[in-house]
């Protein structure tokens, strides 16, 4: 089956969120299941694009409205990601550090998903199947349905995958001239509570659509920034399917960017070392338990309950803890968290910013990792701790719910209800007890490492969505 994956965002060419990890990891699965897979996405300024190298394979000119860029499709030469790599290059729109936050980029993704399909009608076979994700990529599936000039494309199945629905995409109808000639008769299609919602365009237009976790798609149904009632009338074409992770980046016998490697046999033993590394950069004290967060500090990841719970925990159990952050996001949010420092001087430190080396090191050196997300579409920190024998404390939500059961149910991990302080306290509480009880912490993270939770299950589950979509043809 040949499969065109288009997405913002890739790892480890460029990085934002889990979204990169998802898009690097499924297509090398599924095309060592057998298929022929592609990713397109935009050419940043990155340092995967300096350190590469890449053939350009077509070029042409993206008309936007009365705007003309010019634009060319680079292939990485040497399939190094373990599939077909595609750039689009459109200098003027992505020669940028940044993969989004400009005011731009309603003409960037717009423009990149346009001169994506002007190259895919130009090619000799066109794709089995076309799957989107997130908004970014959102309106692919009506121009490829409603376009004139991308009538060829009219009868390959298209599917949306939601990474998160809080981020939908929307413009003004002003811009409805940046599209190109459809029969107006479909304007509605592009509706969405006045404006033009990618996101909705997309559940609307692709011929399936799915979420990166099953509880995800119950939950917006009530709950998707308001596409609620669009979630519920395309229910009949929807799937969730978790998630998985990319084992061979992600484990800790090979994983070149850990102090000391390990494996279930020795795991106590390398966890202890990965620690001592990690409280000696951050002044904690190796001999308490470690509880870190690593990721966006945002208030749908719960960011916004760090400083408080960490002031809490750490003043309550002073000296029995150690907390560390490592995130960025919302700005008072970090200056909160940077404002423990001095108060809590060698159990707590914090690293705004993100280092995908340290991001590593933490998993195998933390003994915890907190994760109170209030929205959490899967969540893939968790089982990147379990696989490094850390325990995930997390609250029921989304992903995070389908794959972390309490200890206290024979499961995992720490699991909480509420996206309150008093909730996470009370789990760190928890925690500590169970810390001290090596016999029954070491049992638990056994099974956690054990877990299987690879993309080489998972992966035979978009295939036989495909199948379904192209069965339908
Ligand atoms: C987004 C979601 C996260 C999910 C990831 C990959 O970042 O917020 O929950 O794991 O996409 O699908």
């Amino acid at each position: 089956m040949e499969i065109f994956h288009i997405s913002a965002e890739c790892y480890p060419v460029a990085k934002v969120g889990g979204l990169a990890d998802v898009v690097g990891a499924l297509p090398k699965y599924q095309n060592n299941a057998g298929n022929a897979v592609r990713v397109v996405m935009p050419c940043y300024d990155t340092k995967f694009k300096i350190e590469n190298h890449f053939e350009c394979v077509h070029w042409g000119h993206v008309k936007l409205g009365s705007f003309n860029f010019p634009f060319n499709i680079l292939k990485e030469k040497t399939n190094a990601l373990g599939f077909e790599l595609y750039l689009v290059e459109i200098p003027e729109l992505f020669n940028r550090k940044e993969v989004y936050g400009y005011q731009d980029d309603i003409e960037r993704f717009l423009s990149f998903q346009i001169a994506t399909l002007d190259w895919i009608i130009g090619r000799e076979d066109v794709p089995d199947v076309i799957n989107c994700h997130d908004h970014h990529t959102g309106l692919i599936p009506f121009m490829m349905l409603y376009c004139n000039k991308y009538e060829k494309l009219r009868n390959i199945p298209s599917m949306i995958t939601i990474h998160n629905g809080l981020y939908q995409g929307q413009f003004g109808f002003d811009k409805l001239y940046y599209l190109p000639e459809f029969d107006l008769a479909h304007v509605n299609v592009l509706e969405w509570d006045n404006c033009i919602n990618s996101l909705a365009v997309a559940i609307k237009c692709a011929w399936a659509v799915t979420t990166v976790s099953p509880s995800y798609l119950n939950e917006i149904n009530y709950s998707a920034n308001g596409l609620e009632s669009l979630l519920n009338l395309v229910r009949y074409k929807s799937k969730g399917i978790l998630n998985g992770i990319d084992i061979e980046v992600w484990d800790p016998d090979t994983d070149r960017m850990l102090e000391k490697n390990y494996s279930i046999k020795n795991f106590e033993k390398g966890k202890q070392e990965n620690k001592e590394k990690l409280c000696s950069l951050f002044n904690l004290d190796p001999t308490k338990p470690l509880f870190s967060f690593i990721g966006r500090l945002l208030e749908e990841k719960g960011g916004d309950l760090l400083p408080h719970a960490a002031a809490l925990a750490l003043s309550e159990n002073f000296q029995q803890i150690n907390i560390l952050i490592l995130g960025s996001g919302n700005t008072t949010i970090e200056k909160q968290l940077n404002s423990l420092l001095q108060d809590y001087k060698g159990n707590y430190n914090t690293f705004i910013g993100y280092n995908e080396e340290l991001a590593h090191l933490i998993y195998a050196g933390s003994d915890f990792l907190l994760m109170p997300s209030r929205v959490e579409p899967c969540g893939l920190n968790q089982m990147y701790s379990l696989r490094y024998g850390t325990i995930p404390i997390v609250r029921r939500t989304g992903g995070l719910k389908d794959t972390v059961v309490d200890f206290g149910d024979n499961g995992i991990g720490i699991c909480h209800d509420q996206a309150s302080v008093g909730d996470v306290c009370y789990s760190i509480q928890r925690a500590i007890l169970l810390y001290e009880d090596k016999q029954h912490l070491n049992k638990i993270r056994k099974i956690g490492m054990n877990t299987d939770h690879s993309w080489e299950r998972v992966c035979q589950e978009y295939i036989e969505m495909y199948k379904l979509i192209i069965n339908k043809k």
